[in-house]
């Protein structure tokens, strides 16, 4: 399957650009079973950036379109094979709200709670943004079920409550340190009781056509007690941990349990992920170069590559078999990730695997390893985070390697965004 890539190319008012409907129709003829669309923001001040896609009941039309031209696409290929491999394709939107990354106006953190080390690794300052209050938090249900109803309505097959990456329900589930509150505290019922809300709230819209599902952290990788799926020790550092390395020990317990009370509430499919893309990228995202002139972490990629696979695993084992479950961070194994994923599937460690920069770079992955049996060496991604460097720059993000005619002037300078 295609994991969500954001583009960031959005219009000012949330409708796709030319560029996001460029993206879906070369994700059209990938021959995936499956695309996770882009985050895509409940609110305007939920916006990672300004160019955040968001659907509301003005554009839905407009943004229709990133359906429509998916959807040509696919059919195109399956008219074309005249064979059994390809079909329709599952279609999922990913909904969000950006927390402490909301950025509408580039800069406007919406915490669950303070900690600084983590604004300060993205330029942030207390003075910029704030901490979300309760009240604010219990009106968000109405925000997601008018987008779930939205997306329902244009044709998707399902939404994704966004719960990963450190974005606000992401976020809620460290809430270790907030006070005073219902949704913070050691209470675990608290810290997980954002997503539940929301939950409840928009189940009424699943049904044998419509998917209610996640994209869930597992692990955050930042320590107690400011991370979620992590060792509870008291970590004297956690304050000043700066370095990113080394990482801190996993605990899936409480991931755990909270996926086996989402199947409890009827939840059957789950995207697995972990770590936070603005502080610790190599966890999730394996590369060889890091972006700009950021420091390589101590540890090679494949340990993250490794990492990223035995947690997936544990989490399998322990929760329903009913409930499938999506594996991610292979594309720094280039043209072999196709073979380790089907490996982890045949093992039953996962049940499907998704691609994200893999997805930018060579959008036919999928075709490629079901007609050839192997993705195209001179195709792949080459994990040189051009497109991660892109989105920091406050530009578009694509691959500026193997989809240089679009990206690289981009990446350059030589292009701006237009905003209109
Ligand atoms: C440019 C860029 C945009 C991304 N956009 C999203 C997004 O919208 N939603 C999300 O959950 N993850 C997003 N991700 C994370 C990917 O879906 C994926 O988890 C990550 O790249 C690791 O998988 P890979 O090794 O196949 O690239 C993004 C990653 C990159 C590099």
């Amino acid at each position: 399957m295609i994991q969500p890539m954001e583009g960031c190319d959005g219009h000012g008012d949330g409708r796709p650009s030319e560029l996001t409907i460029r993206r879906y129709k070369r994700f059209g003829t990938s021959g995936a079973g499956l695309c996770w669309f882009e985050a895509t923001a409940v609110k305007e001040e939920a916006r990672a950036n300004p160019r955040q896609i968001m659907l509301t009941e003005e554009n839905k039309n407009d943004y229709q379109k990133i359906l429509t031209v998916y959807e040509e696409g696919a059919q195109n290929l399956y008219a074309e094979e005249e064979n059994e491999v390809f079909h329709n394709p599952i279609k999922i939107l990913q909904l969000t709200h950006s927390g402490r990354y909301s950025s509408p106006g580039f800069k406007n953190p919406l915490r669950m709670y303070w900690y600084d080390v983590l604004d300060k690794a993205y330029g942030r300052s207390r003075e910029d943004g704030k901490i979300l209050s309760d009240e604010y938090l219990d009106e968000l249900p109405d925000y997601f079920e008018n987008s779930v109803s939205l997306a329902k309505e244009i044709g998707f097959d399902g939404v994704d409550i966004k719960s990963c990456h450190r974005y606000l329900l992401s976020e809620s589930f460290s809430a270790f340190t907030r006070e005073d509150s219902k949704y913070g505290g050691q209470s675990y019922e608290n810290r997980t009781r954002l997503l539940k809300n929301i939950m409840k709230r928009v189940q009424k819209f699943a049904s044998d056509d419509f998917i209610i599902t996640l994209r869930l952290n597992i692990f955050d990788a930042i320590p107690y007690p400011y991370g979620w799926g992590v060792k509870k020790e008291e970590d004297t550092n956690a304050l000043l941990f700066t370095n990113r390395s080394p990482v801190p020990e996993p605990d899936l317990t409480e991931p755990i349990k909270l996926l086996n009370e989402l199947y409890d509430m009827g939840i059957r499919l789950a995207d697995l992920t972990i770590a936070n893309p603005y502080f610790n990228p190599f966890v999730s995202r394996p590369y060889d170069i890091p972006v700009g002139n950021a420091t390589k972490p101590n540890e090679h990629p494949l340990e993250g590559v490794s990492r990223f696979i035995a947690l997936t695993k544990e989490v399998r084992e322990n929760v329903p078999k009913d409930m499938k479950l999506i594996g991610t961070g292979y594309s720094w194994l280039r043209y072999l990730g196709g073979y380790i994923a089907a490996d982890q599937i045949n093992k039953g460690n996962v049940d499907m695997v998704g691609w994200g920069r893999m997805a930018f770079a060579n959008p036919q992955f999928a075709q490629q390893l079901l007609k050839e049996g192997i993705i195209d060496k001179k195709k792949t991604c080459i994990s040189c985070s051009k497109c991660t460097e892109l989105m920091r720059m406050h530009s578009v993000a694509g691959c500026a390697i193997r989809d240089k005619d679009v990206y690289s002037p981009y990446l350059k300078g030589e292009k701006k965004i237009d905003w209109s």
